[in-house]
């Protein structure tokens, strides 16, 4: 486990409790989950689960993994069944398998190896989300490492090949968040 972001994480989420309050899902999760063929979900650096616990109201098995057990317990108290299965895991090695989920989530999270592993895991027809910060001059927050900030437009580059984009945008973040930041979202199917 990369132990370090298992220390920063668990610090963050116990000293900034409203980092765990209920916030509504992505809204590209809330317009594409409908086009998923089946309903096997992965949802990636899930946090306390604002995308999980909405694909398990519509009736999704959802895999969410965190590397904080301070948010996956929050997840948990907040989960109405056992089809939410929370994972504490490090993504950075964590064996996401091939060919097994319809829908695959990944928010507020950047690791673009992640990104790839997350493809293979994908099924044929599958569709991926992927939604986070990118750089901006006029990002509220300037000193966030350059290395978890998108560049404009490498959504689409990191899926031209093997999928169909759905849509791809950017925005201002929601309200809830702590500093205006620009995002990129990308909703993808895999050929
Ligand atoms: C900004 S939160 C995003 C939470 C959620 N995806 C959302 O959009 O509300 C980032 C999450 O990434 C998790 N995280 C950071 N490094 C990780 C790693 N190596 N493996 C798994 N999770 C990690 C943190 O614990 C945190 O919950």
């Amino acid at each position: 486990m990369a132990i370090d972001d298992k220390i920063k994480w668990d610090k963050k989420y116990s000293e900034n409790s409203e980092l765990l309050a209920r916030r509504a899902p992505s809204e590209a999760v809330v317009k594409y989950y409908k086009m998923c063929s089946g309903k096997r979900a992965l949802d990636l650096a899930c946090g306390s689960g604002r995308n999980s616990l909405f694909l398990e109201e519509k009736g999704f098995s959802i895999d969410a993994i965190d590397i904080s057990q301070i948010a996956l317990n929050t997840l948990k108290s907040r989960a109405k069944s056992d089809r939410v299965k929370p994972i504490l895991a490090d993504l950075d090695r964590f064996n996401l398998g091939k060919d097994c989920y319809n829908f695959i989530v990944k928010c507020n999270f950047l690791d673009r190896g992640l990104i790839e592993r997350a493809k293979e895991a994908l099924k044929i027809g599958g569709i991926m989300i992927v939604e986070t910060y990118m750089e901006d001059p006029k990002n509220q927050k300037q000193d966030s490492n350059p290395n978890f900030l998108l560049q404009k437009d490498e959504l689409l580059e990191i899926f031209k090949d093997g999928f169909e984009v759905l849509e791809y945008r950017t925005f201002w973040n929601e309200s809830f968040e702590k500093y205006r930041m620009k995002k990129a979202s990308i909703a993808a199917k895999k050929l």
